[in-house]
């Protein structure tokens, strides 16, 4: 199954990536996770991508076009993928479009988490992220069992820099004009299903396992 995860920054794309990745087994393309680890290793990309990412705007489309269409072509996406965060602009979505046209096939789903902004500025203050494996908790909705360590790989837990609310403020604006226009795309494609990101964080399984019901077969115990 190839699928695309849609919304504002802090709306939960990530966590519910990460869910659906274990139910359908297949692996999980978060864009500002692979930038984060180009920065962290102060590789070129990351090295041109950093001052973007701390001002919460969007890193030039040719980098994160290039890093994408080399993550899809591993192996392991040959049997599905989930996209998170990208596409973002017209032109990744575009590219989107060359990369699978070229591979002959097509996104079977498009889910668009929708959420008020006032909800995602409070969140993203108390998210903490794992730099190791990638968990994503909140200090107040689904803390670590043990303060500031990630319960799955035990590294210790990071506050991403782009949280602080004047740059969550300015990824919101954003997403408003550079992203939230490309769904018009996917719907014209009838491919958009809508998920409410403002349900509590303790019920989101039960809500992707409705929304996937037909894709899930026999993932589910
Ligand atoms: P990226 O890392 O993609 O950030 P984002 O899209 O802004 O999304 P987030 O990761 O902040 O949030 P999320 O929706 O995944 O929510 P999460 O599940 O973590 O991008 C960062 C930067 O990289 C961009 O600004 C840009 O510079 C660059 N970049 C990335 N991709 C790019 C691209 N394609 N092109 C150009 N530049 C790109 O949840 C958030 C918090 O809320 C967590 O603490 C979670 O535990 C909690 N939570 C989730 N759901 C609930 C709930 N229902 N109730 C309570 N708490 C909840």
């Amino acid at each position: 199954m190839r699928l695309l995860i849609f919304g504002p920054p802090g709306s939960g794309k990530g966590t519910r990536a990460r869910l659906i990745s274990r139910l359908l087994k297949i692996p999980v393309i978060t864009t500002g996770d692979m930038l984060r680890g180009e920065v962290s290793r102060e590789t070129e990309v990351g090295l041109r991508a950093k001052a973007y990412m701390e001002r919460g705007e969007l890193v030039p489309d040719e980098l994160v076009i290039e890093l994408v269409e080399e993550r899809l072509r591993r192996e392991d996406c040959s049997e599905g993928f989930i996209l998170d965060g990208f596409p973002r602009t017209l032109r990744q979505a575009d590219a989107l479009d060359r990369i699978l046209g070229e591979r002959g096939v097509t996104l079977d789903l498009v889910l668009n988490i929708v959420v008020d902004p006032e909800v995602v500025v409070e969140r993203l203050s108390l998210r903490r992220w794992c730099p190791r494996c990638g968990a994503i908790y909140n200090l107040k909705y689904d803390p670590p069992r043990v303060d500031e360590i990630c319960d799955e790989c035990g590294a210790q837990l990071i506050q991403r820099s782009d949280d602080r609310e004047e740059v969550v403020r300015r990824r919101l604006r954003v997403y408003e004009e550079q992203t939230r226009p490309i769904l018009e795309r996917y719907m014209e494609r009838s491919l958009v299903r809508e998920m409410r990101g403002d349900i509590p964080i303790e019920e989101i399984p039960r809500e992707v396992e409705e929304v996937l019901g037909p894709y899930l077969g026999n993932h589910l115990d």
